[in-house]
């Protein structure tokens, strides 16, 4: 039974607070309607499919409902009338960020926004992605949803005016902090390494940021958990590197179990400089999300291996 609950009639205030949740709604259906927000995007093609399994799944490209458009926001989600939004739609580049602040909170800050305002209007709940990028890296073991962000770079700190907006906004909502992506469904880091890899047999990887890298096909699994539940909130949810793995030693990782022969070359942070500062310590606690939703991350490892047998690199 996939546990999303209609909210056709609107939810008391006090309905956020602890424990009153369950009991205030009405409805429980098997087949819930799932909106979607850049569809085109690598973790949407997961979410696509995993929550398509038995769902209707309304999926919506950045040229079909563009989230800095509020009227067009407002509309699409006042027609369709979804359970629930999953918000996919970000402006990701992160270097590329530092040049483009304003283009950055248009789409992660200002079209978040505009999502929490309809969603809000209609009574629907908004499950949303955010990253680990929120956080300053000054910690040494795993951030929990507790932690104060501090983030470093402008990505960073858009992607937190988006989480803002919607705490500001609303009440019903799931933010979902995550990191280090891979996927099926577009560009990301193992796939850029075995490129390099095989295109030059050497390749400079840092080995002072620590990270918790995340399959999307999981983050889906653990998203699809959370928005059955009920249990709003903010959680972390990445794949289980433990107190996490550098970019460096994942790099090697992914070369030594795809079988290619390549030398990974460790540098600092310093030696390698990008125009985004980036945490030195991001790795995620996904405790609370074992607690309230009983979702177990997999193993790093184990959930590359299945990447790398199907991904057809
Ligand atoms: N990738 C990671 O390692 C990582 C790590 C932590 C958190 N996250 C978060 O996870 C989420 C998904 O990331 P992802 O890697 O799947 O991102 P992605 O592949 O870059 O997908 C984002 C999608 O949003 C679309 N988009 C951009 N501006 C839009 C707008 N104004 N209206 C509607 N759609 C718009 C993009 O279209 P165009 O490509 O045409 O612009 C793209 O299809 C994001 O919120 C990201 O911040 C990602």
């Amino acid at each position: 039974m996939f546990g999303i609950f209609l909210f056709a009639t609107a939810n008391p205030p006090e309905c956020g607070k602890e424990g009153c949740w369950t009991s205030q709604h009405d409805k429980e259906l098997d087949q819930v309607k799932i909106l979607i927000t850049g569809s085109e995007g690598m973790l949407a093609q997961d979410l696509i499919s995993v929550l398509g399994e038995n769902n209707e799944v309304l999926p919506l490209s950045k040229r079909e409902m563009d989230i800095t458009q509020k009227g067009t926001v407002i509309k699409n989600i006042k027609s369709n009338v979804p359970d629930i939004v999953i918000n996919c739609a970000a402006y990701t580049k992160v270097d590329t960020a530092e040049e483009e602040r304003e283009k950055a909170f248009q789409v992660n800050g200002i079209g978040v926004q505009n999502l929490a305002v309809a969603c809000a209007e209609m009574q629907i709940p908004l499950c949303h992605i955010s990253t680990d990028y929120v956080f300053d890296g000054r910690k040494n073991k795993p951030y929990t949803p507790f932690d104060a962000a501090n983030p470093l770079s402008i990505y960073g700190e858009s992607k937190l005016a988006g989480e803002k907006y919607i705490q500001w906004i609303m009440n019903k909502f799931y933010i979902v902090r995550t990191s280090g992506l891979y996927g099926r469904g577009g560009n990301n880091f193992v796939v850029t390494i075995l490129r390099l890899a095989k295109e030059r047999r050497a390749v400079k990887v840092v080995t002072d940021q620590i990270c918790s890298p995340t399959s999307t096909l999981n983050l889906s699994i653990g998203i699809k958990k959370l928005i059955e539940s009920g249990s709003f909130g903010i959680y972390h949810i990445t794949d289980d590197s433990g107190n996490g793995i550098s970019w460096f030693d994942y790099a090697r990782e992914i070369i030594s179990m795809a079988g290619i022969r390549a030398e990974i070359i460790p540098v600092t942070s310093e030696e390698s400089p990008r125009p985004a500062k980036r945490p030195a310590y991001s790795v995620l606690d996904t405790e609370i999300t074992r607690l309230a939703v009983n979702y177990t991350p997999e193993k790093r490892e184990v959930a590359l291996k299945k990447f790398l047998s199907t991904a057809n690199l």
